[in-house]
């Protein structure tokens, strides 16, 4: 006879799509036994970004002692594992390949399953993990250092895109920003720091709206007006406040972020709202959804920061429902760099 604990789903999940290696054990989609990160941001701020080619090698460098140190720190052996699931795209090429390659090779000498995963379904998947109640259908606002998408949850790994960045994403909005102030990589953190002792109504930027598309954004304007700003100011010799640059280039960014996602919400009709993808993690960002939600009657969902931010946690958490619903990768399985949401 079959025990409880047969039925537990384990999955050992593997992320490589930016500049973290990162491993995890999840069971059962929710409950995490290991989430470990080797983080390339020092080297890649040497740089002031991330430089694929050297993201190529550092993974292939770190992936086996990241997976072997997730095994240990869940005390589950390999064997125990139901699937090994892998993000395949979006991201590098060749971070991604690394990832992909190390994941069938473990599969194929276990003689595991192989399921691929969506980085950006991983993202939004960070929220089962922080809120076990939580369950689709509800609107999710998406903002990375490469996406920015406002799609309804309508089930697991289902999405309906609603809106999306014209031009850059969010977190590449500030990761530019950052770096014209001098404030260096990654920029999403230091904005969010400086921002803190600024005022955020010092400056008024344009908001990132899209004439006829009321749930697509685009953060060129903005970034443009901030770059003439700095322009000008050097230029008539005056002196720049960073607080308060910082603090109303991002008060621009949340105000259009969180009213896109509220008016998404009561529109279409739906209670629950939550965020994902590192942008997430933005405090300023977090506190203005929280009052408009409050003020709305809509029930709010974001992951801790460690989740929001590229992990294995999140893969192992959509990949458990990608098992589930019978998704298996073939031994062909490749990296898609461009790979659409929605898409399989
Ligand atoms: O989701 P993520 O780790 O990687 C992608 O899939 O792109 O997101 C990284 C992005 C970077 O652009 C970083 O600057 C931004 O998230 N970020 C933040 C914050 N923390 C990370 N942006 C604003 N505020 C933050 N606190
Ligand atoms: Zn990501």
């Amino acid at each position: 006879m079959m025990n409880i604990a047969d039925k537990d789903v384990y999955i050992l999940a593997i992320e490589s799509s930016c500049d973290e290696t990162a491993a995890a054990v999840v069971r059962n989609g929710r409950e995490v036994l290991s989430n470990v990160i080797a983080s390339q941001i020092d080297l890649h701020t040497l740089y002031g970004g991330v430089v694929p080619e050297i993201a190529s090698r550092k993974h292939i460098e770190k992936i086996n002692q990241v997976i072997e140190a997730a095994l240990k720190e869940s005390a589950m052996p390999l064997e125990e594992m139901t699937a090994i699931a892998v993000t395949y795209g979006p991201g590098l090429v060749g971070a991604l390949l690394v990832g992909v390659a190390e994941a069938k090779a473990i599969a194929y000498g276990a003689g595991k399953p192989l399921v691929g995963v969506h980085h950006i379904e991983g993202h939004v998947s960070a929220n089962f993990i922080d809120h076990p109640d939580l369950e689709p259908p509800f609107i999710c606002l998406i903002v990375s250092g490469g996406h920015t998408h406002l799609v309804v949850v309508k089930d697991y790994g289902e999405f309906e895109i609603l809106g999306r960045t014209r031009d850059d994403a969010a977190g590449e909005a500030f990761d530019k920003v950052a770096r014209a102030v001098g404030l260096g990589y990654p920029g999403g953190p230091k904005i969010d720091k400086t921002a803190r002792e600024g005022d955020p109504k010092a400056i008024r930027f344009p908001r990132a709206k899209v004439e006829g598309a009321p749930y697509d954004f685009s953060f060129s304007g903005l970034k443009s007006a901030v770059l003439n700003y700095l322009n000008h100011a050097r230029m008539m010799g005056e002196e720049v406040s960073v607080p308060d640059l910082a603090a109303s280039f991002q008060y621009a960014v949340v105000d259009v972020l969180v009213s896109h996602t509220v008016e998404a919400a009561k529109v279409l009709g739906y209670d629950k709202v939550a965020m994902a993808g590192g942008v997430a993690s933005n405090s300023a960002l977090r506190e203005e959804m929280r009052r408009a939600c409050k003020r709305t009657g809509l029930a709010l969902y974001y992951p801790s920061p460690i989740l929001c931010t590229d992990n294995g946690a999140m893969i192992g958490a959509a990949g458990y429902y990608e098992y589930q619903k019978g998704i298996r990768s073939g031994w062909d399985l490749n990296a898609v760099p461009n790979l659409k949401l929605g898409e399989r």
